[in-house]
């Protein structure tokens, strides 16, 4: 048994979520979490909004609203939806916490006392016609690495390299068009090269262990190459104050610097509410703790070297040495989990152009599950991978309704029909036998894929053995033993039919949370087999304003692996668990999205 934290990425409260981001980090985390509870690991999954920085401002300006009233209503808004797809943090807050603030001046503080912070005088971009600073990622320019065009100020969307916006050849505002100026201004400067032997090591130990996707490990190694000091504090008035700096409230900290520490923060918020505020550390100091962050792709930097470099600094452990501060020493990433881009309908998503989809809008039409079951099966895993609503509605119908659910509803209604209840097996004969260890074997196939993230192949498998099942029922043709004679061939098939319903039910619950209670119920159980996350309005620790949570109870779940089923429990007639869509849906969404697309 490990100790084992799920981090999932942070997603920005300047708006609600599409589905790109939940098949990034959503989906992939919590299949992740839930089934590494089931196999009895002690896992932690935190995350959280991630409310500071430009994006916030610049659509909070755009709004007319504060920053505090945008985030507040998106983090409401983003709550509801990660926990209408059923993902099951331990604890999802924010960025906006007192706690929060507190842990990230600390580590801020700690970071600088052991030498890695510089303190240096740098150009800031601001407007020439309003005079107020320019975002970074409000200059767009010509990358100096890559040579590509569209690069913003802090990073080249192109080439994956951070960037500063001095660096982009002929950078303009994106805001209005005019060259940006540049003025001197001061910053601290996280010391990166002083880190980057200690960071080029952990990687170089990760990488041998093989488990790392290539582009993650790839990419993670290849931008040590250009390692540079970089600045942790902003021109802008929205952020956590620097300590030290509280004399000048037009300089905060990088939203990067912060957000990231949320994994932290968290963790402590988490063990503060259960009562036991030291609980954090088993998952944080303890050097057997295995730790999962799970993004997409264009969060790979600040994961696997900016906040790897920030534990380090505060760890003490780079070439200025120093002392671990009040965290002791943190654990850098086992392996960072990124997953590549989800565009739809061939276009990159785009909220300003309207080439979006909600989670919402999906949620509110469809099954969370049918939506869950796309992004496990189709995901953009390894590779970039397209949503489109015609995929969506063949896969829905033809592999979860016509497979799985097909399966379920026949298991459940021969044997309502037939006996009312789970029967008892008589002895049984080789394609029975064949059949159950075909899934029993299916445990350690799949799970493995799972812990691997590999969970394309892994729900693929679990569908290939339904497949095996429903050619059980045309090969054995229960439906047309009639005669007394029969009986007993009977009850056995059927008794091997709902084992298999149970058995594949157990594998499937990581993937398909929602429908994995309702199987249960179809052959009488009572068990909760994947538990729910739910919204909680709690109080802010420290006396800031109160907020909603998602939260949860997900320590009781069956143990991975065959559970026998129970002789003599009732079984009723079922009513479908998936929904059949109509084919038209294809059309009607494609054409709904032509409406909302501006063409730009
Ligand atoms: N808000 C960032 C994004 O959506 C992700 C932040 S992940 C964190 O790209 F770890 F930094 F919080
Ligand atoms: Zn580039």
């Amino acid at each position: 048994m490990s100790t084992v934290l799920s981090a999932v990425a942070w997603p920005y409260a300047n708006g609600p979520r599409h589905i790109g981001h939940v098949a990034g980090f959503g989906v992939p985390s919590d299949v992740f979490s839930r089934y590494m509870r089931m196999a009895g690991h002690d896992v932690l999954m935190v995350s959280g909004t991630d409310e500071h920085g430009t994006p916030i401002l610049v659509e909070a300006d755009k709004q007319g609203v504060s920053a505090r009233d945008l985030a507040d209503r998106n983090n409401r808004l983003i709550v509801e939806d990660l926990v209408a797809l059923g993902l099951s943090y331990d604890l999802f807050t924010r960025t906006t916490t007192r706690n929060h603030y507190q842990v990230v001046q600390d580590m801020f503080v700690t970071v600088r006392d052991n030498g890695y912070m510089i303190e240096q005088p740098t150009r800031g971009a601001i407007s020439p016609s309003t005079g107020r600073t320019l975002p970074d990622r409000y200059i767009e320019g010509t990358c100096p690495i890559c040579k590509t065009p569209g690069a913003r100020g802090d990073q080249c969307d192109a080439c994956g390299n951070q960037l500063d916006p001095t660096d982009l050849i002929d950078p303009v505002s994106r805001i209005n068009g005019e060259t940006p100026e540049f003025i001197e201004t001061t910053h601290w400067f996280l010391d990166l090269p002083a880190l980057a032997a200690e960071l080029g090591r952990w990687l170089d130990e990760r990488e041998a262990t093989g488990l790392w996707r290539p582009n993650v490990i790839r990419f993670s190694q290849n931008i040590l190459e250009d390692i540079r000091p970089r600045a942790m504090t902003r021109d802008i008035d929205w952020g956590i104050p620097v300590p030290g700096w509280e004399d000048q409230p037009n300089k905060r900290l990088y939203v990067w610097f912060d957000a990231v520490i949320g994994y932290l923060s968290a963790s402590i918020e988490w063990a503060r509410r259960t009562g036991d505020p030291d609980a954090w550390k088993k998952w944080w100091n303890d050097p057997q703790a295995l730790s999962y962050y799970f993004m997409g792709k264009d969060n790979i930097v600040f994961h696997s070297q900016i906040w790897p470099a920030e534990m380090l600094a505060q760890n003490g452990a780079g070439d200025k040495g120093g002392e671990p501060g009040a965290f002791g020493e943190l654990n850098l990433p086992t392996e960072v989990v990124s997953s590549e881009f989800l565009t739809m309908e061939g276009k990159k998503f785009s909220s300003s152009k309207g080439v979006v989809i909600y989670v919402r809008d999906v949620l509110e039409r469809y099954q969370p599950d049918a939506l869950r079951y796309f992004i496990s099966a189709a995901g953009p895993e390894n590779q970039d991978a397209d949503f489109t609503w015609s995929e969506f509605v063949s896969r829905t119908n033809n592999e979860l309704v016509a497979g799985w659910g097909n399966l379920v509803n026949r298991t459940a209604a021969m044997i309502a029909k037939n006996v009312g209840e789970i029967p008892a097996a008589g002895e049984l004969e080789d394609v029975d036998r064949r059949l159950l260890e075909a899934i029993r074997e299916g445990f350690t196939t799949v799970g493995d894929l799972i812990e691997r993230h590999h969970q394309r192949n892994a729900i693929a498998e679990v569908m290939r053995l339904v497949g095996v099942a429903n050619r059980y029922v045309s090969e054995t043709e229960p439906f047309k033993m009639k005669a007394e004679e029969q009986r007993p061939r009977l009850l056995t098939v059927l008794h091997v039919l709902a084992q298999a319903v149970t058995d594949l039910n157990t594998m499937l619950a990581p993937f398909l949370p929602h429908s994995a209670n309702a199987v249960e119920k179809a052959l009488g159980g009572e068990r909760i087999i994947a538990p729910m996350p739910r919204i909680e309005e709690v109080e802010d620790l420290d006396g800031g304003p109160g907020y909603p949570v998602i939260t949860g109870d997900y320590t009781d779940v069956p143990a991975w692996g065959h559970h026998p089923v129970t002789p003599g429990r009732p079984v009723s007639k079922p009513t479908p668990i998936f929904v059949k869509l109509d084919p038209k849906v294809a059309e009607e969404e494609l054409a709904r999205l032509e409406a909302e697309t501006t063409e730009g």
